[in-house]
């Protein structure tokens, strides 16, 4: 199994066709766009003021979080280090690797987070007790 730290996470951006009258675009495409094929896409929005959503970790999922309208903080936690993303662009994008605890939080009014999953919803995939986190990262 690989052991991923939170320095192994980063911003990626985003195709972005710019249009001077018409506004912007964004693409993500499989076999492009990320290190990982997309099987499915949720989003969070009307989270109110401050309330923090996430506290999980995934054991295989690959996720890329883009802050698709206001903003929001993601804190990545791999055991031993953590680390905090302010995601505030929409051509923006926080590849998350397996095995890592994330938070997210300080949602502006009207943010919409949405993640492009490499997998399809396991309940089975989570980790939703930090202790237990931190003793699934031992054994790795
Ligand atoms: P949850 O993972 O607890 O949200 P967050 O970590 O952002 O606070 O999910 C909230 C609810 O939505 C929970 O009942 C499970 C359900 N859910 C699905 O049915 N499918 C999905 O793809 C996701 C992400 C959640």
């Amino acid at each position: 199994m690989v052991r991923f730290s939170v320095s192994d996470c980063s911003i990626i951006e985003l195709d972005r066709h710019h249009s001077e009258r018409k506004g912007n675009l964004t693409v993500v495409e499989n076999g492009i766009t990320l290190p990982f094929d997309v099987k499915r896409v949720y989003y969070l929005y009307d989270v109110p003021g401050g309330e923090s959503r996430g506290a999980h970790a995934h054991k295989e999922l690959e996720q890329l979080i883009v802050a698709a309208s206001g903003s929001f903080v993601v804190t990545l936690d791999d055991g031993k280090e953590k680390k905090s993303f302010f995601l505030n662009r929409p051509y923006q994008g926080l590849y998350v690797r397996p095995g890592l605890w994330r938070d997210l939080a300080d949602f502006s009014s009207g943010a919409v987070c949405m993640v492009l999953a490499s997998e399809v919803y396991m309940e089975t995939d989570y980790i939703r007790c930090y202790q237990e986190f931190l003793d699934y990262k031992g054994m790795e």
